[in-house]
């Protein structure tokens, strides 16, 4: 057999061990195992022992398998298992939705949206050092002095980051990310993320083919929300999805999903989000979909916006849906730093419809906490007029946050355009009767 047949036979030998199954069957390891038994053996002991466990509840509970299928199945599930050794745990319970080290005695995790610290500890900094090692290697990467910080994903979809001393004064640090769990918008409604007028807004907002701006801090759910909204999206639509690490689900047929390329170790080759952007133009989307915009790719999203490529979606890190919109015109200018800034904002004015900002409360939820369309046109200052916002009652004794989504009327050039498209809007958002149509619409 050649070589390209073998790698072949590997690659669909290894996407049978699809993810779903390597994270099932390393959970089902750990609960097989004794980890205390394991710690006196050495390293290739404990491999030898995993292999032989993970084969017999293969066989005891597993699908049929071609033999080099089990074991390619036998010989990534042991990795993973060795690889990350306290780590495994916390990375087999699903309710964990962070894991953050910071240096080999203090580790936190992040359960239901609280932060707490857990007893696990590496038995020293070179342990630790170890499981980074392997955790980098992984994705090709590798962390030295030279490059003492780096982004890396988990097989699992986990993602990592890593820095080092001298960067960090507090050893080497890890931060593990739980790959976002998809949540529709149902579910967040339940969740007490939105209310469910709100939710039927969005849906008509992004039927109608609004440009949405999801906006919020650090791990407010942005990412969770687009998600969410992109279910609107009609399933005879292509849609392009561009992130820096492929986190969206989308539930369509017709998805095509761009991920990309931080620079390899000799510091070449990087595809920017911005590259990908532009590419996608010429790939006939319907709607294209930006994880995140944070630099001179931003100038792009709104010229794609402008140019036929409406019903696009995209996130901002911002602390307000006016901040977001101001932030939108400072990350255009990174591009080009020629276009005036007037320039600037007729764009974003053309191109914004409405942005959700999302914010995260003290008890660890997390909802849409403001909801704003864009009234301004041409050149003229930004004005947002609020569409919901909540409204947060002072924190009783049992520290949950309690409060009201207080619902304002739609203006009506922005009514206008969804019963334009036949969509009904909830009772909740009563159009404003005073405001004078707009001219041109
Ligand atoms: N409405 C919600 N209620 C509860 N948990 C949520 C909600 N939305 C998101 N989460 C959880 O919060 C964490 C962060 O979510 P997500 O990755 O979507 O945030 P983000 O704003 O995109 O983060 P980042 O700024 O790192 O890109 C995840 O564990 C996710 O499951
Ligand atoms: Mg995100």
């Amino acid at each position: 057999m050649g070589l390209k047949d073998r790698l072949e036979e590997d690659r669909v030998a290894e996407g049978r061990a699809d993810r779903g199954s390597v994270t099932h069957w390393r959970r089902r390891l750990l609960e097989e195992i004794n980890l205390e038994d394991l710690t006196r053996l050495t390293l290739a002991q404990r491999r030898v022992r995993l292999e032989k466990v993970v084969g017999h509840i293969l066989t005891r509970e597993g699908p049929v398998l071609s033999d080099r299928e089990r074991s390619v199945l036998i010989r990534r599930v042991v990795d993973e298992a060795l690889g990350l050794g306290v780590l495994e745990p916390l990375l087999a319970d699903e309710t964990i939705t962070e894991i953050m080290v910071n240096g080999p005695d203090n580790v936190f995790i992040e359960r239901g949206g609280r932060m707490q610290r857990v007893d696990a500890a590496f038995n020293g900094e070179e342990q630790l050092y170890q499981t980074i090692d392997r955790i980098v290697s992984l994705v090709n990467r590798r962390v030295d002095e030279s490059s003492p910080m780096v982004d890396a994903r988990l097989p699992t979809g986990e993602r990592v980051n890593v820095i080092i001393p001298p960067l960090s004064l507090s050893g080497p640090v890890l931060t593990i990310r739980r790959f976002p769990k998809p949540y529709p918008i149902d579910e967040l409604v339940r969740m007490g993320s939105l209310d469910s007028p709100t939710g039927i807004l969005l849906a008509a907002m992004v039927r109608a083919r609004f440009n949405i701006v999801v906006s919020g801090g650090t791990g407010t759910g942005k990412t969770t929300f687009l998600n969410a909204m992109s279910a609107f999206v009609p399933s005879d639509e292509r849609i392009v999805t561009i992130e820096d690490s492929a986190e969206l689900q989308l539930m369509q047929e017709h998805v095509v999903r761009l991920e990309s390329r931080p620079p390899n170790i000799e510091g070449r080759g990087e595809i920017a989000i911005r590259d990908l952007v532009r590419n996608a133009l010429r790939m006939r989307p319907d709607r294209i979909i930006v994880g995140e915009v944070r630099g001179s790719e931003t100038i792009d999203m709104l010229q794609a916006m402008n140019t036929g490529h409406d019903g696009s979606l995209v996130t901002v890190h911002a602390n307000s849906a006016d901040d977001a919109i101001h932030r939108l015109q400072t990350l255009s200018t990174l591009g080009e730093g020629t276009i005036p800034y007037d320039a600037i904002r007729d764009q974003i004015n053309n191109a914004v419809d409405a942005i959700v900002h999302l914010g995260r409360w003290p008890d660890g939820s997390r909802r849409v906490s403001e909801i704003a369309v864009v009234s301004s046109r041409r050149r003229e200052e930004f004005r947002l007029d609020p569409v919901m916002r909540f409204e947060a009652m002072p924190m009783g004794p049992h520290r949950t946050v309690e409060g009201r989504f207080r619902h304002f009327p739609l203006p009506r050039h922005i009514a206008g355009r969804i019963y334009h498209v036949g969509e009904a809007i909830p009772a909740a958002f009563g159009v404003a009767s005073e405001e004078q149509p707009r001219q041109g619409w």
